[in-house]
């Protein structure tokens, strides 16, 4: 079939396998010119390994220190109608490059919420790798979570707390900055949030390592925050989407200690404010991250996943016998995003810029090139306007049967 964008909203409902393939390719041939690190990670359990961060984490690590992969992610193959969705392109693409390069490399589709997958994944680390994960990253971004024990299903929500908040919004694809009040989330919106985006589900995860032997001697674990500035705080840090990262900053001190007998260490990385399918779903938040990446392109100093976590690994997990961290021990990747010149120049922007003087006071089109590029569309070099097989397979689920 021809595959083109559909556009609906924040999400584009169609990816195109071979641009998929090319996004990749571009992030695995960054992670190589970087050089390999030499006392990297070995054994890599990512979960949320299809797209943005845990991707790029995930490629970091194959491509840029040598390591195994297995990856967890939830997304769709494609069928007689529809394209798969573009993690399941990108893991196909990642698995055939990485097993090209000799890399073991596995995923497993399905809900990382369940005890199902859990287990599933425990199963595969015992048998292929006798249970010696070295790093497991923890870079779910999701709606939902069905909680494994109750059943009951959490929905987060991105809302501020205590009281209404309006700002500046855009609409990516026309450029049209409008005023957006969002009103408060209720105690039960936050606890959902939390459910769905705070530190259970990690703990959980590294509880069923733990029992199945699945984690080596020095491990470490990461999931992935955000911070930002004061301008985004309502909607982020202070909003309801804060107290489920504020909970996986303390889900990291417990896991430490859960660890402790292995002296293996969990920590929560802030990173940069980025495109990605989760990110596109925040309000406010596009209209910020468009300045920003005029500002930091301008200073030569952006970087995009693959950027900020080839330097996680290479400044921040593995420079050194210690992990880089500051006095609350969080690793910091927003370092550049957060440098006072930078967000002095976005506060200033943000009075001024309008539907009318967006384009020339924003990267919008930088940001709108960045989502498209999210979903296999606008690579160089491919040609949209051919016919393109869309039934791709991932090579270490080809042979699977499902029941
Ligand atoms: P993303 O939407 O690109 O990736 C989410 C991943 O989670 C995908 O691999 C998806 O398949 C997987 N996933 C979702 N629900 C699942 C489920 N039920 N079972 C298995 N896999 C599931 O999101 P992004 O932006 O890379 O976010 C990852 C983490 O990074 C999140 O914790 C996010 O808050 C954090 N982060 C994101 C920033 C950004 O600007 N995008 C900035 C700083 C932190």
């Amino acid at each position: 079939m021809i595959i083109q964008p559909k556009i609906r909203g924040f999400i584009c409902t169609t990816a195109h396998p071979t641009g998929c393939m090319q996004h990749v390719l571009e992030q695995i041939q960054f992670a190589k010119e970087q050089g390999q690190l030499k006392n990297g990670p070995k054994k890599v359990l990512i979960i949320g390994a299809s797209t943005g961060y845990g991707l790029a984490s995930r490629i970091a690590a194959a491509f840029g220190a040598n390591a195994k992969t297995i990856g967890v992610f939830f997304e769709k193959e494609p069928d007689s109608k529809r394209t798969a969705t573009a993690g399941w392109y990108n893991s196909a693409a990642f698995e055939q490059k990485a097993q090209a390069a000799g890399l073991y490399a596995k995923s497993i589709n399905g809900d990382a919420f369940s005890d199902d997958i859990k287990a599933k994944t425990v199963q595969l680390i015992q048998q292929d790798w006798q249970g010696e994960v070295d790093l497991v990253i923890y870079s779910l971004a999701s709606p939902r979570r069905i909680h494994p024990k109750t059943g009951k299903i959490h929905n987060s929500v991105l809302k501020p707390i205590g009281k209404p908040y309006t700002s500046k919004t855009v609409d990516v694809m026309s450029g049209k900055i409008s005023e957006v009040t969002l009103q408060p989330a209720t105690e039960e919106d936050i606890e959902n949030t939390v459910a769905v985006m705070g530190g259970e589900d990690w703990t959980m995860w590294m509880e069923a390592l733990l029992a199945g032997n699945c984690l080596s001697k020095g491990v470490k674990t990461l999931a992935y925050s955000y911070i930002g500035p004061t301008l985004t705080y309502p909607i982020y840090r202070e909003g309801a989407i804060g107290r489920a990262k504020a909970d996986l900053e303390t889900t990291a001190k417990n896991l430490t200690q859960k660890l402790s007998a292995l002296s293996g260490q969990a920590f929560v990385s802030v990173n940069k404010a980025l495109v990605t399918q989760a990110s596109a779903a925040i309000p406010v938040v596009p209209l910020y991250v468009s300045i920003l990446y005029k500002i930091m392109k301008a200073k030569n100093c952006h970087e995009g996943c693959i950027e900020q976590m080839v330097r996680l690994f290479k400044d921040r997990l593995y420079a050194t016998d210690k992990v880089v961290v500051d006095d609350k021990g969080l690793i910091r990747l927003d370092d550049w995003e957060m440098r006072t010149d930078i967000q002095n120049e976005i506060s200033a922007l943000w009075e001024t810029i309008n539907s009318d003087n967006i384009e020339s006071l924003s990267d919008l089109a930088g940001y709108r090139h960045e989502f498209h590029k999210l979903f296999g569309f606008e690579l160089p070099g491919v040609d949209y306007t051919q016919e393109v097989d869309a039934d791709v397979k991932i090579p270490s689920l080809a042979s699977e049967v499902t029941v």
